[in-house]
């Protein structure tokens, strides 16, 4: 079967499994539906290109896991389903590599690839070499072992002789593939090289998650691949959306000896993504000679930003296999393959002093003022530096030297200080006892890493607040930015967010000022007028409640027909919206139990804003439709998580404790409290686990 004949199998196959949701399917059908999702991985997660909206591969998977669920002996090991880790990796057992695990020596510049050059052809005796070129991944480097089609093992690299087994946190990466049709070109067992990364998109929404939980920003891409790799608990590593290179084979053993498929390095990569492995196929080039290596490795280096995932060099490999062999290696890195380090992106500077900045939440946000130093494209001056703790971490001093980093687009940060340079003038930083706009005291909640100023009339509070209200996201209010809040703020023509509705009674003193004409004042307040008319959702986002992101934004506005509405809106009611925690919940109710908030909104309601949901949307849709669950005991046929994660995908909402809003207590072995909490309350309906199933699989 050539690649498009099997892909056009596949797509009948997909559609024939999704006419089987809520029918199930029998044995002999269950190897395909394996195979089809694991096609649709391979499209999504290798090649990038999708054939199938998530939805419908969500829909799937969990034909897939009632299937397995109603028939426990049915699944194997390389099922999709078996990527979920349910329990905890217990540390890391060390494992020797089959193959020990070298580095590579550098090189910088075309120089130093001469000379590697020259070597290999006064070692070689050619004249000429063939090389492949490929990025150097910036991440953490892993071994796989396959053997009989199925990954068997992952382990870090370690010292490179041993390393630890890792192999839980490894099938959460969907990119590696739990088995690999290795049979196919005479492959029993082989071990693999490859380098985890996280992409630069996957990186800022993990760094924007820990900065909104109150931690430490992370420095790089490559520090949270490494981390992620040695988590505890493999859901974590799943929720840290990893990705994975494959570019190198260190052992491949063939069936009875048979001669190795390949013979040269392009062979591998490319026999590797036939495979279903993520290599870089399509981003090595082949090439005779230096010369086009240190073109190829320069003109790579010109479009580095633009790729989605950092990389620090290139990788420069003999192509030829057998010559890599009589090449061998020293001790430390083979003789065979070279890299091509990029220009730092690491600069050091002089640290002149720290400002702080108060946002909308009160938040006080140390910035360190640097010595202007050129990094990576721009020209840095300051840094944040985020929070108390994070500067007596680093022990920061005014008058140090540091390191600074940008990888890519990322935010520069402080790398580290650098103690060697202190010659004893430098100052310790001390964190203000004070707000640094409105001098009132700063305070900061257990737990919280964070210092805020509470008095909400604090000016930089006010004038943050207000500038969040008209941004793109929030009321898209174009021509009143923050230039001109801050300077209708400063002549007092502007206090507060209702204010920026009244703004029109003051057009007088407006049009007299400069930079405003009649066009602009009428432009200003034809678009202040506009903004009466946003949806509900984009006024609750405006209103900068703490953890209230967009999409908190519009669950919330979906839930009620008023804004108001909230007012009676208990904490325990808010945690059955979908995506809020407790920590979300107790700041709406904390919002909507402040009167000065009430009345604003009030107020912004009489000058014609919309408080009324005029588009409430029906976001649950399925078999369980807005009906409540809990859990509690041990399940003996299905895992917690995957039960959990088939009555959401059924339109069901899953409850943290007994109340009289749980419709359905789901009972496992030995049932804890929960149920006899549950049996008190007479509308909640105790079921078992068989019959969770039979209400997973009765669908509309
Ligand atoms: S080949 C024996 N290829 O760079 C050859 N390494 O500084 C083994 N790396 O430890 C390595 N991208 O973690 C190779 N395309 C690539 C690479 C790569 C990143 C890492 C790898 C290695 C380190 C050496």
């Amino acid at each position: 079967m050539n690649l498009s004949e099997q892909s056009m199998a596949m797509q009948a196959s997909t559609a024939y499994f999704l006419k089987q949701i809520g029918i199930g399917v029998s044995r002999s059908e269950l190897d395909q539906l394996k195979a089809v999702l694991q096609f649709h991985e391979h499209r999504y997660y290798v090649l990038d290109s999708p054939l199938l909206a998530d939805g419908e591969y969500d829909q799937l998977y969990h034909l897939l896991v009632a299937t397995e669920t109603a028939n426990p002996s049915w699944v194997t090991p390389d099922s999709p389903t078996q990527r979920v880790g349910n329990s905890l990796n217990q540390g890391f057992e060390t494992m020797a590599h089959w193959v020990p695990m070298l580095s590579l020596d550098n090189s910088y510049n075309a120089a130093d690839l001469n000379d590697f050059d020259r070597k290999v052809r006064e070692l070689s005796g050619l004249e000429s070499i063939e090389y492949c070129v490929e990025p150097k991944f910036d991440g953490a480097s892993i071994s796989l072992i396959y053997e009989n089609g199925l990954l068997q093992r992952g382990t870090t690299r370690g010292d490179g002789v041993a390393g630890e087994d890792i192999t839980q946190n490894i099938k959460q990466i969907r990119s590696i593939p739990l088995s690999a049709p290795l049979a196919s070109r005479g492959i029993a067992q082989v071990e693999i090289r490859g380098e985890i990364i996280m992409r630069k998109d996957a990186f800022e929404a993990f760094n924007r998650k820990l900065v909104a939980q109150g931690n430490n920003a992370l420095a790089n891409p490559r520090n949270a691949a490494s981390g992620s790799l040695r988590m505890k608990d493999p859901k974590e590593v799943a929720e840290r959306n990893l990705d994975a290179f494959l570019y190198h084979i260190s052992y491949i053993g063939t069936a009875d000896g048979e001669p190795s498929p390949v013979d040269t390095h392009s062979g591998i990569l490319e026999l590797l993504w036939e495979l279903g492995f993520k290599s870089p196929k399509e981003e090595k080039k082949v090439v005779q000679g230096i010369q086009a290596v240190i073109d190829y490795c320069l003109a790579f280096e010109a479009k580095r930003d633009e790729l989605p995932y950092e990389i620090d060099g290139m990788v420069v490999k003999v192509n030829l296999l057998a010559l890599q062999e009589r090449l061998g290696m020293t001790s430390h890195h083979p003789r065979w393959a070279i890299a091509f380090k990029f220009k730092a992106r690491q600069a050091t500077t002089t640290l002149l002093g720290i400002e702080y900045q108060v946002g909308r939440t009160g938040a006080v946000t140390p910035v360190a003022k640097l010595a202007p130093v050129y990094l990576a494209g721009v020209t840095v001056s300051s840094i944040s530096v985020h929070n108390e703790e994070y500067i007596r971490e680093k022990d920061l001093r005014v008058g140090d030297m540091v390191l600074i980093e940008r990888a890519g687009d990322v935010i520069p940060q402080i790398v580290k200080s650098l103690p060697e340079w202190r010659r004893g003038t430098e100052i310790p930083i001390v964190f203000p006892i004070d707000c640094p706009v409105c001098k009132s005291p700063l305070f900061k909640a257990e737990g919280d890493a964070v210092w805020r100023c509470i008095n909400i009339e604090c000016e930089a509070q006010v004038v943050e607040k207000m500038i969040h209200f008209v941004s793109k996201d929030a009321m898209d209010i174009k021509s009143l930015g923050e230039a001109n809040i801050r300077k209708f703020y400063e002549l007092g023509l502007l206090k507060d967010i209702p204010g920026i509705y009244r703004l029109a009674e003051k057009e007088a003193a407006i049009s007299s000022m400069e930079g405003f004409g009649k066009k602009s004042v009428d432009n200003l307040f034809t678009a202040i007028a506009a903004s009466k008319q946003q949806p509900l959702y984009r006024l609750i986002y405006a209103l900068g409640i703490r953890f209230v992101g967009e999409t908190t934004a519009k669950t919330l506005a979906n839930s009620v027909n008023h804004l108001l509405d909230f007012v009676e809106s208990s904490e325990e009611s808010l945690l059955l919206l979908e995506d809020v925690g407790v920590k979300v919940a107790k700041s709406i109710h904390e919002f909507f139990s402040n009167a000065q908030n009430i009345n604003m909104l009030s107020e912004l309601e009489t000058l014609g804003l919309q408080l009324v949901n005029t588009k409430k949307e029906q976001v649950a849709t399925g078999a369980l439709k807005g009906q409540t669950f809990l859990f509690t005991g041990v399940l003996s046929k299905l895992k917690r998580s995957d039960a959990e994660a088939s009555v959401e995908a059924a339109g069901g909402i899953i409850l943290s404790g007994v109340s009289s809003k749980l419709n359905y207590l789901v009972v496992g072995e030995e049932a804890g409290t929960k149920l006899e909490k549950a049996k008190k309350i007479n509308s909640v309906k105790i079921i078992s686990e068989e019959e969770l199933i039979q209400l997973l699989t009765i669908q509309e």
